[in-house]
């Protein structure tokens, strides 16, 4: 018989693994630079068999799920017709007509991994006509497929089909054996409340996200963008990304609901890259810090070939440049009735003269894909005086912050979307920032100021905001505070 001990130990085993902890578990993402092939048949088994060669190189680094970019397998393709293939709902069978999911399935099942790929989906409309999808498919241990998601926010695809704005897809959410409930959605859906925020709400606490983003600096980067979205949603992030450097295709990673980058990558250098990381889910009683701590691991990146370009429309922004010789800086900038403030520490003696820094408001809309009524807060380097030259990924300057906060009056109304976006010469975020909401002015935890350490080389730093209903200003709402601290490691 137990005794009452062992009992007990037993008993703190199961809550401790079933109840209150998720385990960690070890995740690849992998920056797809395709095959191009002769014909449709030969690009995608080209691309099958670098998928299952991949599979099988991160089996050995006993990864237990791993994703693979938006057209990954096919490239991006004007007439999808010869690419698309009818794609089964999740189920249990593992038998299927098509011969590239039986290849993609029969990877899962031999190295016992959960596979994500993204895929051209047809199906037939009542009239028989082919409708085309861009659609994540993701194969369990047993080789069946466990969850589906049809692109809801469709980016430069005239012929894919969207799944509605509306659209809701309990199918496209999965358990793992290993206790992990994940989402998944495709690129350009990052940028909106549907389905980037709304699939967190039905106990998702990671995200498997498939995409061919075209970074553009200095607010819609890649590595930016998916950092500051497990920022703000809290959920842990595995972005695989295509990889096509000439056009600026890149930048993928692994980061965690607290924003602790557990790995990421970009290069100049065109090429297929796995990366793996393990991804720890932090307790909810430990402090922000011992994650964030880790900063940014890895890889260098020889970035001179990667060919981000600028999109920033400064004549339509509201901008003031800062006093770097002042310390402390406080001062807000404001267009129309939408304000930004800013409260930024520079270290003494690191800035040189030539430096500019500006900070910005903007309210209005963006014309990558046409998002319409942005908010945007930034500070952003500068070569000259001159708006036109801000935002500029080759900007050099000297100027260390000790810490920037930035806060806005941006209402808090449901379907409100905000991204915290922050960048720095070398294409990745800033270290150790923290975003915080509230409807209080007086929010400003001292734990989260800065000591010692200083982030150089800054382009931007600040919020977006997209979405939710044009609401009439409020003073006293206030919703974002981003706080940026750094220690030293
Ligand atoms: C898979 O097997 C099931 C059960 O044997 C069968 O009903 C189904 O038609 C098969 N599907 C395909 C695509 O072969
Ligand atoms: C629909 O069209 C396809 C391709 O043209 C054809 O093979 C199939 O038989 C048609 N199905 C129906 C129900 O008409
Ligand atoms: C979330 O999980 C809880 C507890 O397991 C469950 O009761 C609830 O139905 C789940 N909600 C959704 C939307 O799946
Ligand atoms: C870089 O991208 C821009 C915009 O997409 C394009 O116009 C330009 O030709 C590209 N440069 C190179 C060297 O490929
Ligand atoms: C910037 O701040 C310094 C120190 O407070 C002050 O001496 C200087 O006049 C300011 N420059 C401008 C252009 O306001
Ligand atoms: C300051 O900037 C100028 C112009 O960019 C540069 O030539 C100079 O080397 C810089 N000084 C330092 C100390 O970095
Ligand atoms: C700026 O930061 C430094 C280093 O953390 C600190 O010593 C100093 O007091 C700060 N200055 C202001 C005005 O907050």
């Amino acid at each position: 018989m137990m005794s009452f001990t062992k009992l007990f130990l037993l008993y703190l085993a199961i809550v401790c693994t079933v109840g209150f902890t998720k385990a960690d578990y070890v995740a690849g993402v992998v920056e797809i630079e395709t095959i191009t092939g002769q014909n449709p048949n030969e690009r995608v088994e080209g691309n099958l068999q670098q998928y299952v060669e991949t599979i099988e190189k991160a089996r050995d680094k006993e990864v237990q799920i791993i994703v693979f970019p938006e057209y990954g397998l096919t490239g991006k393709v004007e007439s999808p017709s010869q690419y698309a293939i009818e794609i089964p709902y999740p189920g249990s069978a593992t038998n299927f007509s098509n011969f590239w999911l039986t290849v993609l399935s029969n990877a899962a099942v031999a190295n016992q991994m959960y596979v994500v790929v993204n895929l051209y989906e047809q199906e037939r409309d009542k009239s028989n006509n082919s409708i085309y999808y861009n659609t994540n498919v993701v194969f369990g241990k047993a080789g069946n497929i466990v969850a589906k998601y049809r692109k809801i926010n469709v980016y430069n695809e005239p012929a894919i089909t969207s799944a509605g704005k509306n659209s809701i897809q309990p199918q496209s959410t999965f358990t793992t054996d290993f206790g992990v409930t994940f989402g998944t959605f495709i690129s350009y859906d990052i940028n909106f409340y549907n389905p980037a925020k709304s699939v967190t709400l039905n106990n998702v606490t990671d995200v498997v996200y498939t995409a061919a983003w075209k970074s553009r600096v200095p607010f819609y980067h890649s590595i930016s963008t998916q950092h500051g979205y497990a920022l703000a949603n809290k959920v842990n992030l595995l972005a695989a990304n295509l990889n096509n450097v000439k056009e600026g295709l890149g930048g993928s990673g692994i980061y965690g609901a607290d924003g602790t980058i557990f790995d990421s990558y970009i290069s100049g250098v065109p090429g297929t890259k796995l990366i793996v990381a393990t991804v720890k889910n932090a307790q909810p009683e430990t402090p922000f810090t011992t994650f964030a701590l880790k900063a940014i691991p890895g890889h260098v990146p020889t970035l001179a070939d990667f060919n981000a370009s600028k999109y920033f429309e400064s004549h339509k922004y509201e901008f003031r440049k800062i006093n770097l010789s002042r310390s402390a800086i406080k001062e807000e900038v404001c267009q129309k009735y939408f304000c930004c403030s800013f409260n930024i520490n520079v270290t003494e003696n690191s800035v040189n003269n030539s430096d500019i820094f500006k900070i910005m408001a903007y309210k209005g809309e963006v014309r990558v894909g046409e998002i319409k009524d942005v908010r945007i807060c930034a500070l952003v380097s500068c070569e000259n005086d001159d708006v036109k030259s801000c935002g500029g990924r080759n900007v050099k300057t000297t100027t260390k912050f000790n810490s920037i906060t930035v806060e806005t009056n941006i209402p808090d109304y449901p379907h409100q979307y905000v991204l915290p976006i922050s960048l720095t010469g070398e294409m990745v975020p800033v270290r150790n920032t923290k975003m915080e909401s509230s409807v209080k002015k007086s929010v400003r935890n001292s734990k989260y100021w800065a000591t010692d350490v200083q982030q150089e080389n800054l382009i931007a730093f600040g919020f977006i905001a997209n979405g939710g209903v044009v609401v009439a200003f409020n003073n006293i709402l206030l919703v974002g505070i981003l706080y940026i601290t750094y220690w030293f490691v």
